[in-house]
């Protein structure tokens, strides 16, 4: 070796592979202002398309004027439920297994929902145009509350379902009922309870809440008449399944739909679905022979395109008198607003809720979940959560705080006492779930260890005898979170989005140059696939980060994945690089063997190449390889450099993590100041540390957000009195908390390179610790649950009603 060659670690480092903090390459373009996001496209004779959204939560249609809107200036169509019904698409299926009105065929369900679509040569004369569509409402009376929505009397809400007994998935009990979903064993849970020395009942509502993400939904879409084929750039999580829904319902053959997601701002599960704007858009361009554009204001996103959570939880745990847990009864009123859009794998009508044993180790469970409709927007959507894990942590999180309390004992002690031991994993749950892997109590202990639980606990025990002295008006609140996350759907005998099953893939071309493109079924929203998919394929293939440009988003190109929610990514389409890099290494592996005149038996790898076993100048590199693999392979190989995996993985993937907040509220002014929030994730093998921690910070200010005011809140008459960013809580930098990160790392046993995900991590381990503060704060004062959100006005009436203004 001379001074030239690079050492080990200088090879390793230049790699740029799993575990480096590398910077995320797609921020030079997205911080420079040159992202290509849906709005920027521009096509030659576009047009736009805009809804006339109806004022009433729940009324009759009685006519719909066009006649003025047609003469204003620029308006060249107004669309409306009849329009669609020649294309037999006035209605469209939605992935619950429910159908959804693409326009108000006959009476409208829910405020702002989309009664005509207007089609203009530009935006503003669209919007001129709506202002001159003249509709005929007759108000019809609402159901709101949820608990009101199967009295005898309420009002029928989906006269299109009349008679029907039997819905999606299985019998409905009234006319506003969706579905009831059973798991566990209640017998014996039952039995649990008549046999326990403590047990505790309580409703925990987790509210109506909005992903909100910074670029609305929105798409072009534009028909060529000629070809007949129909190209939608769109704001799309899974851009392959749009491609497929569009298939089945517009009857146009599938290889003649190109699909684009290019940049995209976010989606937090508000971009996974089918919306009828996308139908709207498509129909027009069909009828115009025009590319249609439709971007949706801030107002129509949080009013119309779906919502999240709105789980209204009965939660009962029993235990013995010493903190044993030993049953967990939960039953769920579900709303899902007015039709049944809720974005979950076909089979789970509740999503995953029954995680919601938790990370605890109960021997028995039951969970029941009634499905409702009621007069507010459709959706459902896992918010940064996977399919309802973060309404089953913050149902058991917060659950084991009461029972923790009922027994005048530490909440952190308790849950030490209940966790799954770490010689239990593989753990089956009592609620079905097999947990791949977890070191819960060494999670739990370093936590406890870095902040000093106890000595925070003696501050507290000290504020509150000080409290009680009038010598502050202060209340300090610890909240403690560990939750078990269950991500990366997922295994085909588990997961399908009507009928295709959860897999995703990826295809790696490498050129003779030694540097390739790697094309993969997911799509970033601002995750950095870019980044951390190259750092898998480096580590994998010996080929430099850098070398490897990603691409996902193009229906065209990319093999066919399910998409980007619910952390998905990595659990899935991250085993799916790992395994076409290793089909690409097999395949190296011979060229070298060839090359080196020896068996393929007697090489090794070595960072960023092979060498011959007890030769170690005898080497070939993956450059050197890439090159030999056009032009001169072994006999009878075929030439190039490229492999595809489609990975349908064997389970699910469980990351966890303890968290704590430390609050101080002011009971007079209802004033809180979160003064530390702590988070220890544990996601199995790293890929990208910073980028980790970029996910952390991202999910603990929107559970920051949704657990301290985040709020889609209805009047009496359905009325969204939180449309708007003056009402709706969207945390900046002055009111968002610092964040303290840590880590344990726990790989998954059944994940090729030990990957968990960890995107929705912070925010469903957030929310029950931001809550957990505020309510460990009032305990003491006598109160055993306030219901979230939390916000000043809340803590201040929560205050008032224990009676500490006397
Ligand atoms: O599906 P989604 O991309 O939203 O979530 P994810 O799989 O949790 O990944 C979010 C980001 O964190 C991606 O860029 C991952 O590559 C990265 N990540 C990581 O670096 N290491 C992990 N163990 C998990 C995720």
């Amino acid at each position: 070796m001379n001074d030239m060659t690079p050492t080990r670690e200088q090879r390793e480092a230049k790699l740029e592979g799993m575990g480096c903090k590398r910077k995320r390459v797609e921020d030079a373009r997205f911080t420079q202002g040159k992202g290509n996001y849906v709005d920027d496209l521009k096509l030659p004779g576009m047009l736009h398309g805009d809804f006339v959204r109806s004022p009433h939560a729940h009324a009759r249609v009685k006519s719909i004027n066009s006649e003025e809107a047609l003469k204003v200036p620029g308006v060249l169509a107004v669309i409306t439920a009849e329009t669609l019904k020649t294309v037999n698409l006035a209605w469209m299926p939605t992935l619950a297994g429910d159908v959804q009105m693409v326009l108000a065929d006959g009476k409208v369900l829910f405020q702002n929902q989309e009664v005509a679509f207007v089609v203009a040569t530009d935006r503003y004369a669209a919007d001129d145009g709506i202002n001159k569509v003249v509709v005929e409402y007759e108000p019809l009376p609402v159901v709101i509350d949820p608990f009101k929505a199967m009295d005898a009397d309420a009002p029928v809400l989906r006269e299109d379902l009349a008679g029907k007994t039997t819905g999606a998935h299985g019998p409905r009990k009234h006319h506003n009922h969706i579905f009831e979903w059973t798991v566990g064993d209640k017998d014996l849970t039952d039995a649990a309870f008549r046999k326990a020395d403590v047990t505790i009942k309580e409703m925990l509502s987790y509210h109506r809440t909005h992903p909100s993400p910074l670029e609305t939904c929105q798409c072009v879409c534009s028909f060529d008449k000629i070809k007949g084929e129909l190209s939608i750039w769109g704001t799309f999580q899974a851009p392959h399944v749009i491609r497929t829904v569009v298939a089945l319902i517009a009857k146009i053959p599938e290889h003649k739909i190109h699909v684009i997601s290019p940049d995209v701002g976010g989606g937090f599960g508000n971009k996974v679905g089918a919306y009828p704007g996308y139908i709207c858009a498509a129909v027009a361009s069909i009828v115009t022979g025009k590319p249609v554009k439709w971007v949706e204001d801030r107002i129509e996103n949080l009013t119309a395109t779906s919502f999240a959570r709105d789980y209204h939880m009965t939660t009962e745990i029993a235990a013995t008198r010493e903190g044993k847990v030993t049953g967990l009864r939960v039953h769920v009123l579900a709303d899902h607003g007015a039709f049944d859009a809720c974005a979950d794998p076909s089979k789970w009508p509740a999503g995953f809720f029954n995680i919601v044993t938790g990370s605890y180790d109960f021997p028995v469970a039951h969970l029941s979940v009634d499905g409702i409709y009621t007069n507010k927007a459709p959706g459902g959507v896992a918010y940064r959560c996977s399919f309802r894990v973060t309404e089953a942590a913050y149902c058991i999180e917060r659950g084991m705080d009461i029972l923790a309390q009922k027994l005048g004992m530490d909440p952190a002690e308790l849950r030490l006492k209940n966790f799954i031991r770490p010689e239990q994993f593989p753990y089956h749950s009592a609620l079905g779930w097999e947990y791949d892997s977890g070191d819960y109590h060494t999670a739990m202990k370093k936590m406890m260890e870095t902040v000093d639980y106890a000595g925070l606990r003696k501050q507290q025990a000290d504020q509150r005898a000080a409290f009680k002295r009038g010598e502050t008006r202060e209340i300090m609140g610890l909240g403690v979170s560990f939750f078990t996350e269950i991500v990366g759907a997922g295994p085909s005998k588990n997961c399908d989005i009507l009928g295709i099953a959860m897999f995703d893939s990826c295809e790696i071309r490498l050129h003779p140059t030694g540097a390739g493109i790697a094309r993969v079924g997911t799509k970033s929203t601002g995750q950095g696939h870019e980044t951390t998919w190259a750092q898998i394929i480096a580590t994998e293939i010996g080929i430099p980060a850098d070398d490897i440009m990603v691409e996902e988003g193009n229906t065209d190109t990319a093999p066919y994945g399910l998409g980007t929610y619910g952390s998905r990514s990595t659990p899935v389409a991250g085993a799916a690089i790992a395994m076409a890099a290793r089909k690409i290494k097999a395949k190296a592996q011979m060229i070298a063997a060839y090359k080196l005149e020896v068996h393929e038996g007697d090489l090794e790898w070595d960072i960023d190449g092979f060498k011959v076993k007890g030769l170690p100048e005898k080497t070939m590199s993956m450059k050197d390889i890439c090159w030999a693999a056009y032009n001169s392979v072994p006999p009878g190989m075929e030439p190039g450099l490229e492999a595809v995996s489609y990975y349908d993985p064997p389970n699910m993937t469980y990351p966890f993590g303890a968290y704590i907040c430390v609050m101080n509220i002011d009971v007079d002014t209802g004033v809180y100041k979160i003064r530390r929030f702590y988070a220890l994730d544990d996601c199995g093998t790293r890929i990208n540390p910073m980028i980790i921690e970029g996910q952390v910070h991202g999910g603990l200010t929107e559970a920051f957000a949704i657990a301290m005011g985040q709020e889609i809140r209805y009047d009496d008459e359905g009325n969204v009195v939180t449309g708007s960013f003056m009402d709706f809580f969207m945390p900046t930098a002055v009111e968002t908390p610092h964040w303290e990160t840590d880590f344990t790392v726990t790989p998954s046993p059944h994940h090729p390179i030990g990957a968990k995900g960890v995107g929705e991590s912070p925010n469903v381990g957030g929310v029950p610790a931001f809550s957990n503060a505020v309510n460990d704060a009032f305990s003491f004062l006598g109160s055993t649950h306030i219901q979230m959100p939390h916000d000043y006005w809340r803590n201040w009436r929560a205050a008032k009603s224990l009676g500490v203004f006397a």
